[in-house]
C-alpha cells in the first residue's frame, strides 16, 4: 500500500488530522482540499512549515485546487461538513450534510477509486451509511470515525477518577456516535485489572454519563466542537490502515447480520489493517446492553429514513 492520504474539508478536524499525521512521519503525501477559497492552501503551507521542527519530518503537505486534484488517494477521509445553526432543523442539516457527501464521495469515486474512505462528517453513522451506498464498495472499505474519538474520551474519563493508568485504559463505545451512544467501561481493563476491580457502580455510571456528553461539554467550553481528540482518533486509524497493525477499534460499520441487525452502519468493534476493515469484532450483549443497543440502531435508522424520504439514493 502506498501512503497517500486525501483530505476533504480542511476545516478544524481536517487539518488538525493532517497536523497530526504529519507529526507521526507516517504519510508520504496528505492532500488537503476545502470548497472554502485558500482554507486548504493556507493550512498546507503552515502544516508543511511546522514540519521543520518534526521528527519524522518528510511528509509532503499539498492542497488541491479541484476535488479531482485530491486524485490516487490510499486513503481519503471526509471532513467536510456545515455546523448546525439557529434555525436549521435536525432534517435540514442531514440533508445538507448528505448532499455535500455525495457530491465528495462521487469526486472520490472518480479520482481514488481503490481507496479507503473514512467518514468523519456528521451525522456520523448515517453519513457513512450513505457513502456505502453511493459507491456501493466492499463494505471493508468505508470506515466511520466514531468509536476511537469516543473511547479516547472514555479512557480520559476512568483516568480522571483514578488518576493511574493513562495509556493503559482500554475503551468500547459502541452504537451510534449521539445521545443513544453505549460507553461500556465495565468491559475494559486498566493494565491487566478489570476496571470493575477497582472502580464503583456509580463511578461507572458517572463515566458513562460523561462519555456520553463528552462532545457536547467541549462546545459549551468553546462555542464550538473540539478538534484534538477527533483529529489524533483519525490518524490513529489512518497508521493502523497504512501500517496493516491490526489494532481493535469500535467504529462505524455496515453490519450485514452481525449483532441481529443488517442494512444499517454502526460502532461495533473492528479489527483495523491494510484492507480497511479487516473483521468485525461479534461481543456478546447482555440483555441490557443489546436493549440499548436496539434503541441506538433505531436512531440510526430514523436518520436513513429521513434521506429515503428524501429520495436521496434515487
Ligand atoms: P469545520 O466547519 O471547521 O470544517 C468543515 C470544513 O468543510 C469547512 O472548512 C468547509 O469549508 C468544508 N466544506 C464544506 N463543504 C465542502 C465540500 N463540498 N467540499 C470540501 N470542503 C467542504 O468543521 P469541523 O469542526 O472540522 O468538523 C467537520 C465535520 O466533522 C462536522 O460534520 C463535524 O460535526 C464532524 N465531526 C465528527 C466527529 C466524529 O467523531 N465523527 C468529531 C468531530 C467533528
Ligand atoms: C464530537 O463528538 C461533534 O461529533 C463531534 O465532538
Amino acid at each position: 500500500m502506498g501512503r497517500k492520504v486525501g483530505i476533504i474539508g480542511a476545516g478544524a478536524v481536517g487539518a488538525t488530522a493532517a497536523y497530526s499525521l504529519s507529526m507521526m512521519g507516517t504519510c508520504k503525501e496528505i492532500v488537503l482540499f476545502d470548497i472554502a477559497e485558500g482554507v486548504a492552501e493556507g493550512k498546507a503551507i503552515d502544516i508543511a512549515q511546522s514540519n521543520h521542527y518534526t521528527p519524522c519530518a518528510g511528509t509532503i503537505i499539498t492542497a488541491a485546487k479541484t476535488p479531482a486534484d485530491v486524485k490516487d488517494c490510499d486513503i481519503v477521509v471526509i471532513t467536510a461538513g456545515v455546523p448546525r445553526k439557529g434555525d436549521m432543523t435536525r432534517e435540514d442539516l442531514l440533508m445538507i450534510n448528505a448532499k455535500i457527501i455525495k457530491s465528495v464521495t462521487q469526486d472520490i469515486m472518480k479520482s481514488s477509486p481503490n481507496a479507503i474512505i473514512i467518514c468523519v462528517s456528521n451525522p456520523l453513522d448515517v453519513m457513512t451509511y450513505a457513502i456505502h451506498k453511493i459507491t456501493g464498495w466492499e463494505s471493508n472499505r468505508i470506515i466511520g470515525m466514531a468509536g476511537a474519538l469516543d473511547g479516547s474520551r472514555m479512557a480520559y474519563q476512568i483516568y480522571k477518577k483514578l488518576g493511574y493508568g493513562a495509556g493503559q485504559t482500554g475503551s468500547l463505545v459502541i452504537g451510534d456516535h449521539g445521545q443513544n451512544m453505549i460507553p461500556l467501561p465495565q468491559q475494559v481493563k486498566i493494565g491487566a485489572v478489570p476496571a470493575t476491580a477497582v472502580l464503583s457502580k456509580e463511578d461507572m455510571e458517572d463515566i458513562i454519563e460523561r462519555t456520553k456528553n463528552g462532545g457536547a461539554e467541549i462546545v459549551k467550553y468553546l462555542g464550538t466542537s473540539g478538534y484534538y481528540a477527533p483529529g489524533r482518533a483519525i490518524a490513529f486509524m489512518v497508521e493502523a490502515i497504512l501500517n496493516d497493525s491490526q489494532v481493535m477499534v469500535s467504529s462505524s460499520v455496515l453490519l450485514n447480520g452481525k449483532y441481529g441487525y443488517s442494512d444499517v452502519c454502526v460502532g461495533v468493534p473492528v479489527i483495523l489493517g491494510q484492507s480497511g476493515i479487516e473483521k468485525i469484532v461479534e461481543i456478546s450483549l447482555d440483555k441490557e446492553i443489546s436493549a440499548k443497543f436496539k434503541i441506538s440502531v433505531n436512531s440510526i435508522k430514523e436518520g436513513i429514513d429521513i434521506l429515503n424520504k428524501n429520495h436521496f439514493f434515487d
